[in-house]
């Protein structure tokens, strides 16, 4: 066994665990990121493409914005659409804030190209990865790569491993509470090379289901339609995804709808989940390891990121100040945040899809009346475009 140290060891190189990592390092703070499968592979994962200004900061603050700054798109408008009434809420004018379109992809790929560029340690392909006396003042991970055993000794371990990591299992539990809520639906994404249908998102519902016109350029479409989850990507050709999302577009944006080959094409399920609490003793969950949220408002990434804003927080006042106390503050302050994301995208989940089939004739005219008030009241449209842009991130005490 060969043994290794760093102060803080990171399990996951998603998008959690990168901006963490480069964060630290701007500190001097020392870290080295455990990865499960390759780098290619990562970065084969597509995901949403929504950043809020709180995340952006962060990026820019960890030194790898150069791209996202010259090639993301600044929103200042989404559109939400019921039937065939459209409604733009004016992002920008409601809350003073807009949002930036660039995708997780790409914005990964800069991390991981800057991480390789100040020389930081990542080890892809790595095996067998196990937290150990994660309550104790000497906690350390063993792994193996390439057939050798390593051991990595640390101060802390940030689980950035995603819903299916190691990190969260390593809470013993009776210790943990878990929420979560499983959506009966999923969402059938199609990536294409054309111009998009408008030149903001569209979160569209009618009869048929919910569809989102999301884009990654102005020459790349990123399209949703809700499916039962029963559905196998076998079932839907590229053109019975073109003719079912275009009749769930309001009337007035069919023209504008360019088809194309698939690039991708992909089945997503949706669910809520979040684990209480999100520290163990030097053990912290980050990011998907700790909470999912169904994509509809756009917050799985953001609300990653505002875990890592408050975990890089108190792992600089731990290396500055020598205040380890303050590591108390990560749950209750990461989680706050959390559950107002969590409740927003169940909010909109649950008013844009048509799924409960227990839902009567009363409830649905609630729905619709429900979606139409806070749409055509200004103070509803601030109270949605506010979430939209993001909460503000909480500070330390
Ligand atoms: N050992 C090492 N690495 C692991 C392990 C393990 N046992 N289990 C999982 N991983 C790695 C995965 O391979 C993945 O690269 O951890 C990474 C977790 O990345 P993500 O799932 O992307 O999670 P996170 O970084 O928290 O990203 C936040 O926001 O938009 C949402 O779900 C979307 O990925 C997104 C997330
Ligand atoms: C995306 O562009 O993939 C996207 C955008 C907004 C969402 C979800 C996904 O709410």
């Amino acid at each position: 066994m060969e043994t290794k140290k760093t102060q803080v060891a990171i399990i996951g190189a998603g998008p959690s665990g990168l901006l963490l990592g480069l964060l630290l390092d701007k500190q001097g703070i020392d870290n080295v990121i455990l990865e499960r499968v390759t780098g290619d592979y990562v970065l084969g994962r597509i995901r949403a493409g929504v950043l809020e200004q709180g995340f952006a900061k962060l990026v820019r603050e960890a030194g790898a914005a150069e791209k996202m700054d010259t090639l993301g798109e600044v929103h200042d408008a989404v559109e939400f659409a019921f039937n065939n009434d459209r409604v733009e809420l004016k992002l920008e004018e409601l809350t003073g804030e807009d949002v930036i379109v660039y995708g997780q992809v790409d914005i990964t790929k800069d991390m991981m190209e800057e991480r390789e560029k100040r020389g930081l340690e990542t080890v892809y392909e790595a095996t067998k990865v196990q937290p150990h006396e994660v309550k104790s003042e000497t906690p350390y991970i063993t792994y193996e790569k390439d057939g050798v055993k390593y051991k990595l000794e640390c101060d802390y371990i940030a689980g950035c491993d995603g819903f299916h990591g190691v990190s969260r299992q390593t809470i013993p539990e009776d210790v943990r509470t878990e929420y979560e809520k499983v959506y009966p639906f999923g969402w059938l994404g199609l990536m294409a090379d054309v111009k998009p249908i408008n030149p903001h998102l569209i979160y569209a519902k009618n009869d048929r289901g919910f569809a989102l016109a999301s884009m990654r350029s102005q020459t790349r479409s990123r399209y949703y339609i809700q499916v039962p989850l029963e559905d196998k990507i076998e079932d839907w050709s590229d053109e019975a995804f073109w003719d079912e999302f275009e009749k769930r577009m309001p009337e007035s944006a069919r023209k504008n709808l360019t088809r194309g080959p698939s690039i991708e094409k992909s089945i997503v399920p949706t669910r809520s989940f979040i684990c209480e609490p999100l520290q163990y003793g030097n053990l912290f969950l980050v990011g998907d390891a700790g909470h999912i949220v169904p994509p509809t408002g756009a917050k799985g990434l953001n609300l990653a990121a505002s875990d890592v804003a408050t975990l890089y927080k108190i792992m600089t006042k731990v290396y500055k100040e020598g205040d380890k106390k303050c590591i108390e503050q990560y749950s209750p302050i990461a989680l706050r945040r959390i559950w107002n994301g969590v409740r927003f995208s169940w909010w909109m989940t649950d008013l844009l899809h048509n799924f409960d089939e227990t839902k009567d004739e009363f409830d649905r005219k609630m729905e619709t009346s429900e979606l139409s008030f806070f749409l055509k009241s200004e103070a509803g449209r601030k109270v949605i475009a506010e979430q939209y842009v993001g909460l503000p991130y909480e500070d330390l005490k």
